[in-house]
């Protein structure tokens, strides 16, 4: 067994809260109970991506997602319970970043 997955969603920089990062965070919370995972789901200030916001991180991946609505929250728990990989339609990839 790996270290545990954990997601972090930035609830306290300046741009993320206001575009609605409290509920994402605390939609991916429901969901890590509804599906039974063992992710773990915290709040934490500014990622760097504003621009893409709102924006996570999912450790020890190091996967960026951006832009994360509270409805992508069953996929994303989804897919890093079963470790089958990030939800590439909102990994935030270097040549996105804009
Ligand atoms: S304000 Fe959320 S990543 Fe910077």
């Amino acid at each position: 067994m790996g270290k545990p997955t954990k997601i972090y969603v930035c609830i306290r920089g300046k741009k993320c809260p206001k575009r609605g990062s409290k509920k994402v965070l605390a939609e991916l919370q429901a969901e890590v109970a509804n599906q039974a995972s063992s992710l773990e789901v915290n709040g934490c200030g500014c990622l760097g991506t504003c621009k893409k916001g709102p924006s996570l991180i999912v450790t020890p991946d190091k996967v960026r997602y951006g832009r994360v609505r509270p409805q992508d929250s069953a996929e994303i728990v989804k897919a890093h319970s079963a470790g089958t990989g990030p939800v590439e339609k909102l990994v935030i990839t270097k040549k996105k970043k804009k």
